[in-house]
């Protein structure tokens, strides 16, 4: 894709869309603030409420599922007209969604599934968490060109979708290799201090010279082990190859660094497809389709980076 196109189609996933304003009260429970990518989801969502007149009650869980679900139960009793939530991790819904059901209280899911019936939410709005997995595992499958590669990877947060999804899909795609093996797995929590702190031992287990690339399943986990690469006397990107997703505007600061190799987008902007679709659903009682898709692009070092990162930041991510 030439530069434009990149910016163009980058851009598009970050600028709120103008809307017709609405007279509507949403709760939102978020996870937290773990990672790059979830601060921006944060800005966006909140943003995306604004420019269509919606209340919106913020709650930030820190990454714990009993203040989700406390939050939830809030939001139901103050009858707000939907919720949308960001799970932590993909069990122990059931309840809590069948309370808003009973309270007619429509629910959206952003970026992170749950094992629910499909009855309990209106809709879920994510990328394809495993597909993002296996376009990870395919770009070292090219990358290594049958050379062989002793890989780590840095998990997300255990119990949640993309950590289990994210792997699952990486794993699939370097099935049929005999020559790529993931040799430490190990959770991150999706943070850059855990990312560090799990590289660090990963290094220090098999020894720098014995890793060939690291897997991680969010940008801020990569950052983090760069760091740490760096401080065995390693070079991040080149002795050790590294892919991650997000696309991060540090993650594409990365990449045109050299320290890193490839990232793959996961737009912040769940939130737009999902007040539409709640705009749609209680004002003209539209049903969605049970997933709203979102896309999945891959980044490398054939991508203009450095131009990339300075739209993203001037974007406010
Ligand atoms: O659920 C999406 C994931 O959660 C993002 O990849 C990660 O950065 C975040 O914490």
């Amino acid at each position: 894709m030439n530069i434009k196109a990149t910016l163009f189609a980058s851009a598009i996933t970050l600028m709120p869309i103008a809307v017709v304003a609405s007279d509507l009260t949403i709760g939102f429970s978020q996870i937290g603030s773990e990672s790059g990518w979830r601060a921006a989801e944060t800005t966006v969502t909140k943003q995306e409420a604004e420019a269509r007149g919606i209340t919106l009650k913020f709650a930030d869980a820190q990454q714990k599922q009993e203040n989700q679900i406390s939050a939830l139960r809030s939001f139901i009793a103050q009858g707000v007209d939907a919720i949308l939530i960001a799970p932590v991790v993909a069990t122990g819904w059931d309840e809590v969604l069948e309370e808003a059901q009973d309270s007619d209280i429509p629910v959206v899911l952003l970026d992170r599934t749950v094992d629910a019936p499909e009855e309990l939410y209106l809709t879920a709005v994510t990328s394809d968490l495993v597909h993002e997995g296996s376009v990870a595992g395919q770009w070292l499958v090219d990358e290594m060109a049958g050379a062989d590669c002793r890989i780590v990877e840095l998990q997300g947060t255990t119990g949640s979708s993309p950590a289990i999804d994210r792997k699952t899909g990486f794993e699939n795609a370097i099935s049929d290799h005999s020559n790529l093996e993931i040799v430490r797995s190990q959770t991150g929590d999706f943070t850059r201090s855990q990312g560090k702190v799990v590289m660090e031992s990963f290094l220090k287990a098999e020894g720098g010279e014995n890793i060939c690339a690291l897997y991680a399943h969010n940008d801020d986990m990569a950052v983090g082990a760069i760091q740490a690469i760096k401080e065995a006397g390693l070079n991040p990107g080149k002795d050790i190859k590294i892919v991650a997703i997000d696309a991060v505007p540090d993650a594409h600061l990365a990449i045109a660094n050299g320290e890193m190799n490839a990232t793959i987008e996961l737009t912040p902007n769940m939130a737009g497809p999902a007040l539409d679709a709640l705009d749609a659903y209680i004002n003209s009682g539209t049903m969605p389709p049970k997933w709203i898709q979102t896309e999945s692009k891959l980044f490398t070092a054939a991508d203009d980076n450095q131009a990339i990162y300075e739209m993203k930041k001037g974007l406010g991510y």
